[in-house]
C-alpha cells in the first residue's frame, strides 16, 4: 500500500465519481471512494471483489462534518497519508428565480460549494504537513459561463471556481496543487438526480422550462462518457506539471471558446437563441 498514492474521491455511488474511483484504483492509486448511502455500493463492491482492486468504499455525506472527520481519520490510520482529494459529490438544480427559494439555493450551495470546502479544510493541514498534495474540484463548463433557468447550480460552480483559484495561490507555497475539472454534459445519473422547480403548468415560466429541460435531456443522452472524465483526471494526476483547468467534451470546449471570443451581448444572444429559440449552437 505504501508504494501507492492515496486518493479520496467523493460521491462514488454513480457517474463521474464511480468511474473515477474505478479508473484510479485500476491504475495503482490506493483509492477511497465515498458514498453517502452505503446501501448504494453493492455494484461497485462486486467489481472491487472480482478485480481485487485497491479501492475501499467509505461513508461520507459532504453536508456532515462528523462523517468527513471519521472518514479522514480512518484513511490516515490505514494509509498514513492523503495525497489526492477529488471533490466530486454534487447535484444539479433547475428552476426559474420565482420558483426557487432561498432555502433551495442554500441547499445547492451546501453540497456543491460548502461540501467541497468542508473536505478541503479537513485535508489541507494534512497535505501541508506532508509537503505535497493535489486537490481536484469537479466544477463544470457552467463554472465559466451561465445558462438560463439554472441560477442556483451555475452560481455554486462559479463560487467553486473563484474559491479554487484563490486558494491555489496560498497552497502552492506549501506544495499543494489545485485543479479544476470543467466537463460539459456527461452521461451519468445527474439528470435523474436533478432537483427541478417551476414545472407546474400554471408557472409563467412553464414553456421556457419545458424547452430547457427537454434540451438538457437530449444533451445528457448524447453526453461525454464518465470514463472519459475519469481518464482525464487520471492523466492530470499522472502529469508532472498539471494545468489549473481541464475542459472536457466538445460542448465545453466550444462554449468556453465562444465565451472568450464574443462580447457579453453576443455570447448571451448565442445562448438565448440556442436554448430558447431552438437555433442550435453552430456558428
Ligand atoms: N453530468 C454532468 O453533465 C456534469 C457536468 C459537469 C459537472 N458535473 C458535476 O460532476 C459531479 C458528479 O455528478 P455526476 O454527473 O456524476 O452525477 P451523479 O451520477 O448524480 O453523481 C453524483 C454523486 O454525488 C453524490 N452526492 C450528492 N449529494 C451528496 C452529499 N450531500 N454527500 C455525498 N455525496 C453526495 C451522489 O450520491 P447519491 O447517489 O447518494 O445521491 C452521487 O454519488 C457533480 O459535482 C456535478 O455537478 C456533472
Amino acid at each position: 500500500m505504501k508504494d501507492k498514492k492515496t486518493v479520496l474521491v467523493t460521491g462514488c455511488s454513480s457517474g463521474i465519481g464511480y468511474a473515477t474511483s474505478l479508473v484510479l484504483s485500476r491504475n495503482n492509486f490506493m483509492t477511497y471512494g465515498s458514498v453517502r448511502d452505503l446501501s448504494k455500493s453493492g455494484k461497485i463492491q462486486k467489481i472491487i471483489e472480482n478485480e481485487g482492486l485497491p479501492l475501499k468504499i467509505i461513508h461520507i455525506d459532504v453536508n456532515d462534518n462528523k462523517s468527513i472527520e471519521v472518514a479522514i481519520q480512518k484513511i490516515l490510520f490505514e494509509s498514513g497519508r492523503i495525497d489526492i482529494l477529488v471533490n466530486n459529490a454534487g447535484y444539479g438544480m433547475f428552476g426559474p428565480i420565482e420558483d426557487i427559494t432561498v432555502a433551495d439555493i442554500k441547499e445547492q450551495f451546501e453540497t456543491n460549494f460548502f461540501g467541497a470546502i468542508r473536505l478541503i479544510k479537513t485535508i489541507v493541514p494534512i497535505m501541508r504537513k506532508q509537503g505535497n498534495g493535489i486537490i481536484v474540484n469537479i466544477s463544470s463548463m457552467v463554472g465559466r459561463f451561465a445558462v438560463p433557468l439554472n441560477a442556483a447550480y451555475v452560481s455554486s460552480k462559479f463560487a467553486l471556481e473563484g474559491f479554487s483559484e484563490s486558494i491555489s495561490y496560498e497552497l502552492e507555497e506549501f506544495g499543494i496543487k489545485v485543479i479544476l475539472v470543467e466537463p460539459g454534459v456527461v452521461r451519468t445519473d445527474f439528470f435523474q438526480n436533478l432537483k427541478i422547480k417551476g414545472t407546474d403548468s400554471k408557472s409563467p415560466y412553464y414553456q421556457l422550462m419545458e424547452k430547457r429541460i427537454g434540451l438538457l435531456k437530449t444533451a445528457m443522452e448524447n453526453g461525454t462518457s464518465s470514463n472519459e472524465v475519469a481518464n482525464i483526471i487520471l492523466h492530470a494526476l499522472n502529469s508532472k506539471d498539471p494545468v489549473f483547468r481541464y475542459i472536457i467534451g466538445n460542448d465545453a470546449t466550444n462554449c468556453i471558446r465562444m465565451r472568450k471570443s464574443l462580447s457579453d451581448k453576443e455570447f448571451m444572444k448565442w445562448i438565448r437563441d440556442g436554448i430558447f429559440h431552438s437555433k442550435g449552437f453552430t456558428r
